[in-house]
């Protein structure tokens, strides 16, 4: 049930980090497989969002992705404002932070009641704002944000949208291009089923080539096996972003755990996750136990936070009981999969109610 903090091992991914191993042991060194699997797994990513292979650059966490986009803008020009909502998981809200000294400034939009609200974005965004960043739900809460609805706000004032949609991606359908963001930075080890170590972002074709990242390296360059070490070229498309050697262990997982997201089909695990989340916190309601955020399911990503003031304890009490939860804050998170079933949501819940109660 902690989807939302990290995924469990399938036998999908076991088996695709053993694919890499056993090339390791038997091969010693199989760069250009290894290399191609890495280009598989940007266009399985690709894939994933509707999006073009060369349109989505590897890091290797979300931090970094951010850091790279960040950095590759301008906040000249009489657009130094970045708007962050507080939703923002606190890497992300730090790396915009960090750009303080390449002359931007940061205004927040609030988060009231576990959620932000569109009118708040309208208050914070103008033609000042060079970049809104906003998460497509919040790790705290699980509230859900309208990434289109904001994306008309940002566009109409001139500004670009960053969307951080790990807290998202994997659980149901989302079509980067359609949606209204300019960048979909994710990681792989939550609902993407993967491990930490790789992470991924999207560039709205026709942006790459303004960026000039201050992060970058020999894979961010037309040719990384020029080996021209006083050429600072730019590779044309999104992969200008890409840094150093390419995590291939990772790869090779995200990609395998991704291909089979999308073999079982994003549609039917976007309506069973919707379908289990929906059950928990009705559930969790019936059960007198409070809810974080919004009570309406379409403001509700796949992730039901409970509060509960002593978090910690009562994971690894759950833990104890044979759930896996996810404390966050004062919140005990419940985030089933597409492999979990409505038998999983009760106990669970019953496990966190029979806990708390004992607590109380
Ligand atoms: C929404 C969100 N963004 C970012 C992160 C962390 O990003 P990274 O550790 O890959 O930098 C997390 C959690 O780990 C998260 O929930």
């Amino acid at each position: 049930m902690n989807n939302c903090s990290q995924a469990p091992q399938s036998a999908v991914t076991r088996a695709a980090a053993a694919a890499y191993l056993d090339s390791w042991d038997e091969a010693g060194m199989d760069w250009d497989a290894w290399i191609a699997e890495t280009e598989r797994a940007r266009e399985e990513f690709a894939g994933l969002i509707g999006a073009e292979a060369g349109d989505v650059a590897l890091a290797t966490s979300v931090s970094q992705a951010t850091a790279s986009v960040a950095t590759g803008l301008d906040f000249g020009g009489g657009r130094s404002r970045v708007v962050v909502s507080g939703a923002e998981f606190p890497t992300v809200a730090h790396v915009w932070c960090a750009q303080k000294r390449f002359g931007a400034d940061v205004s927040w939009v609030p988060v009231r009641d576990g959620a932000v609200e569109l009118e708040d974005y309208e208050a914070a965004i103008d033609e000042r704002t060079a970049v809104v960043s906003a998460c497509t739900a919040y790790y705290q809460t699980g509230f859900r944000q309208d990434v289109g609805a904001i994306a008309e706000i940002a566009h109409a004032a001139g500004a670009l949208l960053y969307v951080d949609a790990y807290q998202t991606l994997g659980s149901g359908p989302f079509h980067a291009p359609t949606s209204g963001a300019d960048f979909v930075a994710s990681g792989a080890l939550k609902f993407l089923m993967g491990t930490p170590g790789i992470a991924f972002v999207w560039v709205r074709p026709g942006l790459a080539e303004r960026l000039r990242p201050a992060i970058t390296g020999w894979f961010g360059r037309s040719d990384p096996f020029a080996f021209d070490a006083r050429r600072l070229d730019w590779a044309d498309d999104a992969r200008r972003l890409d840094t150093g050697t390419p995590p291939i262990l990772e790869a090779y997982v995200a990609r395998a755990a991704m291909a089979w997201l999308r073999e079982i089909g994003l549609d039917a695990i976007g309506a069973w996750t919707a379908h289990l989340a929906r059950r928990c916190s009705d559930g969790a309601r019936a059960r007198r136990l409070t809810v974080l955020g919004p009570t309406d399911p379409t403001r509700r990503g796949p992730t039901t936070a409970i509060a509960c003031a002593e978090s910690h304890a009562v994971e690894a009490a759950l833990r104890r009981r044979g759930v896996l939860a996810s404390a966050r804050g004062p919140a005990i998170r419940l985030a089933p999969h597409f492999y979990s079933s409505e038998e999983d949501v009760d106990r669970a819940l019953d496990a966190l109610a029979a806990e708390m109660g004992a607590r109380a």
